[in-house]
């Protein structure tokens, strides 16, 4: 119970990562707000894992949802001690057929949807005055380009220069702004990833996902629980003297 008595707020906590999250804090005592656009899924998630969870339909694209989502979990919470910034697309395409709307997707989710919330739940923070732990979603993606991976790739890379800037601005308010940086996760989003490689690598449905598991040093793809340590570790005062750092939890992917 390392979080007794916390709230926290994830963004995209609907499915996937940010909903493991949500079990792995509940389980540490915390509250939490389970924001996502998706409403429905966002309600019945927050449902099953029952009391101490909440439902917030929150699209982090648009700044009105944002400080609407922000209110909401404080209301059910009485305040906010922890963010998880996870809400994020994924896309992929050779270079010469990127698309502009693809393009102001993903940075509009992943940067500035990023970016806003941070921001919203910082002033929360700030007036308060005790502090608080913002954890944002990076990804080895953000570390390296990749051949048919460019927005997505320069995305998680504002993600971690983000981080760096918030972390360094927001540590004299004692608010501890860091990221994780996964490398490949199983689940529903990479599903998505695998059939685009099927169509841009020309292979069978699966076959990508097979191959990036197997290349992984440790021998498989990541779960979403391989990532809960950190993120708990990383929402605890022992981590009170970590500021502005990106940490890569993958198996040893980026690395290889
Ligand atoms: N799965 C991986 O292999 C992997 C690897 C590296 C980094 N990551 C990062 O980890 C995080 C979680 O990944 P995941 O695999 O769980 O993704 P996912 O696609 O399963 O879940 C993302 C969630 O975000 C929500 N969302 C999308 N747009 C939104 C918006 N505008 N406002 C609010 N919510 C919105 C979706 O509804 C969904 O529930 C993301 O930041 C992702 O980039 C994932």
């Amino acid at each position: 119970m390392r979080l007794e008595g916390k709230r926290v707020l994830i963004t995209g906590a609907a499915r996937g990562i940010g909903l493991e999250f949500a079990r792995a804090y509940l389980a540490e005592g915390a509250s939490v707000a389970l924001a996502d656009i998706n409403a429905a899924a966002v309600e019945e998630a927050a449902g099953a894992l029952g009391a101490g969870a909440h439902a917030v339909t929150m699209d982090v694209t648009r700044q009105e949802s944002i400080e609407a989502g922000v209110e909401a979990a404080v209301a059910a919470m009485g305040g906010i001690d922890i963010l998880v910034n996870n809400a994020a697309l994924f896309d992929a395409a050779p270079i010469e057929e990127i698309t502009r709307e693809s393009y102001d997707r993903l940075f509009s989710v992943n940067v500035a949807g990023t970016l806003f919330t941070l921001q919203a739940v910082a002033r929360h923070m700030i007036a308060r005055g005790e502090g608080g732990k913002i954890i944002n979603m990076a990804s080895q993606a953000g570390r390296r380009g990749e051949p048919l991976v460019a927005v997505y790739c320069a995305t998680k890379a504002a993600v971690i220069s983000l981080t760096q800037s918030a972390g360094l601005n927001l540590i004299r308010h004692g608010i501890n702004v860091n990221a994780i940086a996964p490398g490949v996760v199983d689940g529903e989003h990479w599903d998505g990833v695998d059939s685009l490689f099927a169509k841009y690598e020309n292979r069978q449905r699966g076959e990508k996902k097979r191959l990036v598991g197997e290349a992984v040093p440790f021998g498989r793809m990541g779960t979403a629980q391989d990532l809960t340590g950190m993120a708990i570790f990383l929402a605890t005062p022992e981590a009170d003297y970590i500021v502005a750092q990106c940490f890569g939890v993958d198996g040893g992917n980026w690395m290889a």
